[in-house]
């Protein structure tokens, strides 16, 4: 969608004009999946899949918000905000954290459009949180930096949709970089541009196109079990403070014996932020089957020890590893459904696509929808 048709939908929809227009991505991550929580590595990217928004300043203290794909208007008096348990939360949410570090917000007109699939584990609400974040600092001449929006478009999550999520998603959206992988240490908060371009081969998503319930309060159950992990060795070792200072001999030590579920989660966390700095300098050699081969790791941690795969997502991982030319594949995102990302070379593409569609069909009997994607920059005007 292109800034004249956004403002065409803006006039039908609030017979006005948007003061100004922001796009944000949703996000893949190669690896480092439920790490961010615990102060790990994450190698995220923002991809062509975007939110945009339109916005107008009110002048009285009313949000009016609509959503395109629900052809939805919802109102709220800023005083009389709370959260909804709907869409307009990511948008709230932000607002709300706004006030809450003593900036004036006032009423404004927002309208939400995009193509980031929602429930695909493409961070659809990140995306929202950090577009609006980033097109009320624009209105209302905050002086925000990148990383506070950032920072406060999580708490947004935290807050108003109740998920204690990370930091990667909105970090991705906001922070990407076409054609470059970014390397966070969610710990430090320091960031690296990987150049990740290659002729080669495809990024490929395949959406299982289910979402199981449960998806949010099983997140947060999975950040606990990390926390009680790292009790279990702070009785030992009180200097550490996340699973990021544990080595694996402190889990296999003082967590195992204690706790066989506990230890699965802490040691799948463990590992995958060894496979993550592996994999960073696999892709520095260019070497692409040792990537691939780390993704189908992490697919398999994520599946049977972190406990965060489906059937469905297992099915399309597995029958995309049985093909010529997919170099890895692993579920991507939170997980219980949502998508699947798979390395492909280039000239396997099609049977590729054709193979997975067809066996997914078969053995599931649902469809699966395919997106190639791009990486491209992350929030900004247009
Ligand atoms: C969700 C969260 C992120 C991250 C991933 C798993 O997308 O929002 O913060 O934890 O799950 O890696």
């Amino acid at each position: 969608m292109n800034k004249q048709q956004i403002q065409l939908l803006f006039q039908q929809v609030f017979n006005n004009e948007a003061d100004l227009c922001v796009q944000s991505p949703g996000r893949i991550n190669i690896i480092g999946e439920h790490t961010d929580y615990n102060n790990g590595f994450v190698l995220p990217a923002a991809i062509d899949k975007k939110v945009i928004v339109g916005i107008r300043k009110r002048d009285d203290d009313l949000i009016v918000m609509y959503a395109e794909a629900f052809e939805e208007k919802k109102e709220v008096k800023i005083p009389e905000m709370k959260p909804l348990g709907d869409w307009a939360d990511y948008i709230l949410g932000v607002v709300a954290q706004l006030i809450k570090k003593d900036y004036v917000v006032g009423g404004f007109e927002i309208l939400l459009t995009g193509d980031i699939p929602i429930g695909a584990g493409l961070s659809s609400s990140a995306a929202v949180e950090c577009a609006t974040i980033f097109a009320l600092n624009e209105l209302f001449h905050f002086g925000l930096e990148k990383m506070e929006m950032v920072q406060m478009a999580q708490m947004a999550e935290h807050e108003y949709a109740g998920v204690k999520c990370g930091i990667m998603d909105q970090f991705a959206s906001m922070f990407g970089k076409k054609d470059h992988l970014i390397k966070l240490d969610c710990r430090s908060l320091e960031y690296e541009y990987i150049p990740f371009q290659n002729q080669d081969f495809v990024l490929v998503l395949f959406n299982s196109n289910v979402k199981h319930a449960l998806v949010d309060s099983e997140y947060n159950i999975r950040r606990n079990q990390c926390n009680e992990g790292v009790e279990m060795i702070r009785k030992y070792h009180p200097q550490i403070n996340s699973l990021r200072d544990v080595e694996t001999e402190m889990v296999e030590k003082y967590i195992r014996p204690q706790d066989e579920l506990i230890y699965r989660r802490c040691q799948y966390v463990v590992s995958e932020n060894i496979r993550l700095l592996q994999l960073c300098k696999a892709l520095n050699h260019n070497n692409l089957d040792k990537c691939g081969k780390l993704m189908h790791e992490t697919h398999l941690g994520l599946s049977e020890d972190y406990e965060v795969s489906c059937p469905e997502l297992d099915l399309l991982v597995k029958i995309a590893m049985e093909q010529p030319g997919v170099i890895g594949a692993r579920l991507v995102g939170g997980g219980f459904g949502g998508c699947t990302i798979n390395l492909v070379r280039q000239e396997n593409l099609e049977s590729v696509i054709y193979e997975v569609e067809n066996g997914y069909k078969l053995s599931s009997g649902k469809e699966s929808t395919t997106y190639i994607v791009s990486v491209e920059d992350g929030t900004k005007l247009i």
